[in-house]
């Protein structure tokens, strides 16, 4: 407890500790009504940065008390609705890396530029598990799996907090949403998930657990439901759970106009009044957008219906944070200036974005190789908005037409940069793009591959197709992108398809007809760089997918660590198992996989891998285990650890890896976690498939 913290709070009136809840988003409230929010001693704004975020300030600081106002933003792939800033690959494109350095220096990245804006916090990482890709918000995932979604999301907030959250580089994470958010029934966004509580503590609460104990200081509630109870009004979720069991010491933020929501669009209170008490029994620290949460509140505790107690914690979390982020002395960040769009963060966007570029089919046409001509076609090859995806200037605060900012490159644009070195011409045709329009020439497309050497096809999705309240009922390519395909592959010319999009769609004939497929999802500024790059061999492919793809949208979910179950848990009218498996990633060289080892009383395990193809390549080992018998069922497989290894062509290298028991944990029918002893699979190979791995069988002893 911190005496400055417990100072400030004895000298707060009932008024004060409300305005302390509450956040406003600026770009809504108008200038004149921020200003007098932050008279009143307003918490926290969002999404208002530079001169603006400087006047609230003042106004704040001016405030009888004084207490400077948290600003946020949501820099969710680096600081991307400032339109002069880097723009990173999504969080799904980066997950393909499956690097922590990678994604924590998109994190550093982020909070420099962040914090150079004078800003403080952002909405980020999101720990959400895709494990339905209908849903519109998958980009903004880590991808399918609990342990690669924690394993990132603390890399990331390391790179955000850093080691000390009052540096001037430092900004606070939220790790939202908080929780089975993704899990939504039918994928639909901020709908109700029917998940007992011995699912959620099982499956969503690990990668938050992680981000607890990595520090984070903030946590944003969900806005659905679980089983009916909104979780913005769920205590056992945010108190019992969240404080008492998980040991978050930070402070709690709701999602946009949660409170007003239980009212308006979940009808689980009657009026703002009861959605407020709700909100602040629920143990909601700060409500983002329900303004009316200020006036509610005051009354219900000078009426007696709420212990003003309630608000002393909400405040003492809020202030601890502001403490912990040296805002008392320092209440402006000052990051790096000059910083922001800086030729070093550029070049940090690069990196991810060609460990971002997963390759998974070559029939020998890359890296492409004596071409005179290469055709690029595809509406997404040379549209940066397409390239982007969501959460940049071009989609937040809200859509509206801008010129793009550079630096960035298209994939047409690096191509005819990089093949121009080499001496090869491209020819670029749009042909069509996700969404039918006017301009669409499939014809003239043909006719600008016709007698090139190789054609590449960009197809994916675009900003309408994706986002909050844009989930999908049908993930297959859509427009005439898939006609496009047929038609340039009746040419006859080695065909290599690019899927640049937010999420795993279904590719219709595309996997068995193209000569090579490669998955870019949306790469950022430098993700046309980074593609262009791989696809003349200048590096090596190297990612591995996050994510499974289906065959068809009537087959999802497809995530690989379901459940065993009778009869095969497959359908009768397809073939069993995803179209692309999670973890799966070529590159322009192969491993092989030997002597398989773990030791059930040390464990500690390890693995040979072998480069055994002409070119250098950078390999993710995965291991997975299976508890062969448990009292709950248990997935066919779970991920538990992966580690990446160079290896120069024909090398060989032992890679160890060292577990814990609780690795191999499960939670039980009590909603304990708990090690259930006796017979395991360790299993350790390229990708999640079972013809990929390796396996040995051990024996837990009791504890
Ligand atoms: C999203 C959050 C985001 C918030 C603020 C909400 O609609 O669900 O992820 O942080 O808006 O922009």
């Amino acid at each position: 407890m911190s005496a400055k913290v417990e100072s400030l709070l004895a000298q707060m009136t009932l008024e004060e500790k409300a305005a302390q809840m509450v956040q406003i988003p600026y770009a809504q409230t108008g200038r004149e009504a921020s200003l007098r929010w932050a008279k009143m001693g307003v918490g926290s704004f969002l999404h208002v940065w530079g001169d603006e975020a400087r006047e609230v300030q003042q106004a704040a600081l001016s405030s009888r008390l004084g207490i400077p106002v948290l600003f946020g933003i949501d820099a969710v792939r680096g600081h991307a609705l400032n339109d002069h800033a880097t723009i990173f690959p999504t969080q799904l494109a980066c997950a393909c890396s499956w690097d922590r350095e990678i994604v924590k220096e998109m994190g550093r990245v982020t909070a420099r530029e962040v914090a150079t804006d004078g800003l403080h916090w952002t909405f980020s990482p999101l720990l959400c598990l895709s494990r339905d890709p209908r849903w519109g918000r998958v980009n903004e995932t880590f991808g399918e799996d609990q342990y690669l979604t924690g394993e990132l999301a603390s890399a990331m907030i390391q790179g955000y907090q850093g080691d000390d959250l009052s540096a001037p580089e430092s900004i606070a994470a939220c790790a939202k949403h908080f929780i089975a958010y993704g899990e939504a029934t039918g994928a639909r966004d901020a709908y109700d998930s029917s998940v007992s509580y011995r699912k959620v503590k099982d499956t969503f609460l690990p990668p938050f657990q992680k981000a607890v104990d990595a520090g984070c200081a903030t946590f944003m509630t969900a806005y659905g439901s679980i089983d009916g109870t909104p979780l913005t009004a769920d205590g056992h979720m945010l108190r019992d759970i969240l404080r008492d069991e998980m040991g978050f010491d930070g402070f709690v933020v709701t999602d946009w106009s949660n409170v007003t929501s239980l009212v308006e669009r979940q009808h689980a209170a009657k009026d703002s009044q009861e959605a407020s008490l709700l909100a602040a029994q629920a143990g909601n620290d700060m409500m983002m957008n329900s303004p009316e949460f200020y006036d509610c509140v005051i009354r219900l505790v000078r009426e007696g219906k709420l212990d003003e107690k309630v608000l002393d914690e909400a405040v003492r979390h809020i202030l601890t944070v502001k403490e912990r982020m040296g805002l008392f002395e320092q209440p402006e960040k000052m990051g790096k200036p000059g910083c922001i769009g800086c030729e070093a963060h550029q070049q940090a966007a690069l990196r991810a974005a060609r460990r971002s570029v997963t390759l998974l089919k070559n029939e020998g046409v890359l890296p492409l190789k004596n071409v005179k001509k290469i055709a690029v076609i595809g509406r997404g090859g040379d549209d940066i908005r397409m390239q982007y995806g969501d959460w940049t200037y071009f989609t937040h605060p809200e859509p509206r037409p801008r010129d793009p900012v550079r630096p960035y490159s298209t994939i047409r644009e690096a191509m005819e940069k990089l093949a121009g070195e080499k001496g090869a011409k491209c020819v670029y045709a749009c042909g069509c793009g996700p969404i039918p329009c006017a301009q669409d020439d499939l014809d003239g497309a043909v006719e600008a591959a016709r007698g090139a050497d190789a054609i590449v096809l960009v197809v994916g999705d675009e900003i309408s197709q994706v986002g909050e309240w844009k989930d999908r009922a049908d993930l297959t390519l859509s427009g005439k992108q898939i006609e496009l395909f047929r038609r340039l592959r009746a040419l006859g010319i080695p065909l290599v398809t690019v899927l640049q999009s937010s999420k795993p769609l279904v590719l219709g004939p595309i996997p068995e007809e193209t000569d090579a497929l490669l998955v870019a999802f949306n790469g950022g500024a430098h993700g046309g760089q980074a593609v262009a790059e791989v696809l003349l061999g200048e590096i090596e492919p190297s990612g591995r997918l996050p994510i499974s793809f289906p065959r068809h949208s009537g087959q999802v979910p497809v995530y690989y660590n379901q459940l065993p179950g009778w009869h095969g848990g497959k359908y009768c009218d397809l073939p069993q198992g995803p179209r692309f498996a999670f973890g799966e990633g070529l590159g322009y060289t192969e491993f092989a996989y030997s002597g398989l080892r773990f030791d059930a009383d040390t464990l500690k395990g390890s693995v040979r891998v072998q480069n055994t193809g002409s070119r250098p390549g950078l390999e993710t080992v995965q291991v997975y285990f299976r508890d062969c018998v448990s009292s709950v069922l248990t997935p066919v497989k779970n991920l538990i650890a992966f580690q990446q290894v160079e290896l120069a062509p024909g090398e060989e290298k032992e890679v160890q890896f060292q577990l814990k028991r609780s690795d191999f944990s499960l939670v039980n029918r009590k909603e304990q976690r708990i090690v259930e002893p006796g017979e395991f699979v360790l299993m350790a190979g390229h990708d999640s498939r079972d013809e990929s791995l390796l396996q040995v069988r051990f024996w837990l002893k009791e504890d």
